[in-house]
């Protein structure tokens, strides 16, 4: 079966004293999960190593990067490269967040680099897409998340697609308390798992994670994830609360 993840987007939240505090709420509730589930903390940079360490003992919890730069090494002040976090042994980075689209310019090809010194340092993406509401309302959101599909992973080869991970996040979700339903959710991951096997055959398109993000909150995550192509979430606001966060994490398939 394909990883179900539950997968915590900080963003640029927290002090280190509250980032220790939350990430040892949720240690200690002791959530344990089994061989096909994960629990992620996507937590801004200076804070990656204190996660590692904070939740080292937990079988199958991980930490992610929100962002990377394109290239490798060099004079680029204030950029962090794949080949950094390699070093710091990272799992995963959450690439092409719709933040990042928004207010970074990061557009389809910058992010088909970004995925490259991902999977070229030994780190897995997140990737993300989703359309704005603008687009939803056209009716054309099926197309546009099969473009930015096509146009930032479609040049990699099938193993590196095997057991990718990529978030569903429509924009008019995010922050803004209003969920795409369960079944709208179904019916866009069912969608991007037949882009992926159009390309690269069915048995790889079931091997891809398919997170949902916007608004999951600890009363709707079972819900949303019981569906047969939802594996778990990308959350933002809710996993900044440990309560509501162990709620979503124990709200993944098994
Ligand atoms: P949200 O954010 O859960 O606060 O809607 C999700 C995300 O942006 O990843």
């Amino acid at each position: 079966m394909r990883k179900q993840i539950a997968a915590a987007n900080w963003k640029m939240n927290l002090t280190v004293e509250q980032a220790i505090t939350l990430l040892d709420e949720i240690v200690s509730k002791n959530i344990k999960l089994s061989e096909n589930q994960e629990a992620v903390f996507g937590v801004p940079f200076p804070y990656l190593l204190l996660a590692k360490d904070r939740i080292s003992d937990n079988k199958n919890y991980f930490v992610a990067a929100q962002n990377c730069y394109t290239k490798e090494s060099g004079a680029f002040t204030g950029e962090v490269s794949a080949a950094m976090l390699s070093s710091l042994d990272i799992k995963y980075v959450i690439v092409g967040h719709s933040e990042r689209r928004e207010y970074f310019s990061e557009d389809n090809q910058t992010l088909s680099l970004k995925v490259d010194a991902c999977l070229k340092n030994n780190l897995k993406p997140i990737f993300c897409c989703g359309e704005s509401l603008e687009i939803r309302e056209a009716g054309t959101q099926n197309d546009y998340v099969e473009t930015q599909l096509k146009e930032s992973l479609f040049h990699l080869d099938p193993s590196a697609i095997k057991d990718f991970v990529i978030a569903y996040e429509p924009i008019w979700a995010i922050g803004t308390g209003k969920t795409a339903t369960a079944d709208q959710a179904q019916e866009m991951h069912a969608h991007i798992r037949n882009v992926l096997e159009k390309k690269y055959g069915n048995e790889i398109a079931q091997s891809v994670s398919i997170l949902y993000g916007g608004s999951v909150k600890a009363n709707n995550a079972k819900e949303i994830f019981s569906k047969p192509d939802v594996d778990g979430g990308l959350v933002g606001g809710a996993s900044l609360n440990a309560t509501e966060f162990a709620e979503i994490i124990k709200s993944l398939k098994s």
